[in-house]
């Protein structure tokens, strides 16, 4: 039997709010017509399994992935919580507030919980943490953060007053190991959970052989050990993306895996942690 949602594993945001450990992502949604339905269902189904933090933004089908969202989320707003992301080039003082408002008016919600910015581009970090902060300002987001920053950018975000950066979300999965070097541990530093993205490396990892072999070992599924990898971190968002419905149960089943030492040391054997900085990798 599934422990109720509000019993779910959390993580604590800088604020001391604290968010579902697990979620969903939705890139590739909103792109086709003919799949909106399967997609709304997929995240409908999630939401009531408790996987209530939504990941999209504004790039994601060009904003189709919004509304696929604003669709599952109807009647429901308040029981999620909703993470977008800005283009880099509308991350300015002015081009913010807009494109701000554009993605509100695709998700049908009055606000944001987090927001943050995509990947870095050519507008000065500085600025960007002025427009998202007055953002938060304006009851617009209720918290910011970025998306594919490394540790010497995260430095220049706090140097440019952004301390109240939420989070970073990035690449990390059990092939994608590198932010353990110098990443995790800066944010850790500073109570900063990262948020971790293709966290299955895009299905690759719930086809994995090995990983097969110890789920068959521990009675679960290859993708339900990726995910309970990264979850048992205590200080890790995670937001596999579904668009199969029987995924959703896979993945949240994942909460009730309880890795041993043993099995920790195996999947360090199978997958071993970076020997040195290596720079970070993006989707
Ligand atoms: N910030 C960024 O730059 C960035 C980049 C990439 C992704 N993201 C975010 O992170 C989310 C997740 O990443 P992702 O979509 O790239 O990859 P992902 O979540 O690692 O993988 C998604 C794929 O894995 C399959 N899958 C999921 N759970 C499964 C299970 N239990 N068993 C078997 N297959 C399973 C899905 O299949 P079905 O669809 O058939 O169910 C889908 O094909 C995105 O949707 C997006 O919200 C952010």
């Amino acid at each position: 039997m599934s422990a109720p949602a509000s019993s779910l594993p959390t993580v604590r945001l800088p604020s001391g709010e604290r968010v579902p450990a697990l979620g969903q992502g939705t890139w590739r949604m909103g792109e086709r017509r003919d799949r909106r339905a399967q997609e709304v269902a997929a995240l409908v189904r999630g939401l009531e399994a408790g996987l209530s933090l939504i990941d999209t933004a504004e790039m994601y089908g060009e904003g189709g992935a919004e509304e696929v969202v604003a669709e599952a989320l109807a009647g429901r707003r308040d029981r999620a919580f909703l993470v977008s992301k800005v283009y880099p080039h509308n991350a300015g003082r002015r081009s913010a507030p807009a494109a701000c408002e554009r993605s509100l008016k695709r998700l049908r919600t009055d606000r944001i919980d987090l927001y943050l910015l995509h990947w870095r581009g050519d507008i000065p970090i500085e600025e960007t943490v002025r427009a998202l902060e007055g953002l938060v300002s304006a009851g617009k987001i209720r918290h910011w953060g970025v998306s594919n920053l490394d540790a010497a950018d995260l430095r220049e975000v706090f140097q440019a007053g952004g301390e109240a950066c939420a989070t970073d979300q990035i690449l990390y999965n059990l092939v994608r190991r590198g932010p353990e070097w110098d990443l995790i541990p800066w944010c850790r530093e500073r109570s900063i959970p990262v948020m971790a993205y293709s966290p299955v490396e895009q299905g690759a990892l719930a086809r994995d052989p090995r990983l097969a072999a110890m789920a068959e070992r521990l009675g679960t599924t290859a993708a339900g050990i990726a995910l309970a990898w990264l979850l048992r971190q205590g200080d890790t968002m995670v937001i596999p993306k579904v668009s199969r419905p029987e995924h959703v149960d896979d993945n949240r089943a994942a909460l009730d895996i309880t890795l041993s030492a043993d099995d920790l040391n195996e999947l360090d054997r199978l997958f071993p942690p970076p020997k040195g900085p290596r720079p970070l990798e993006m989707l």
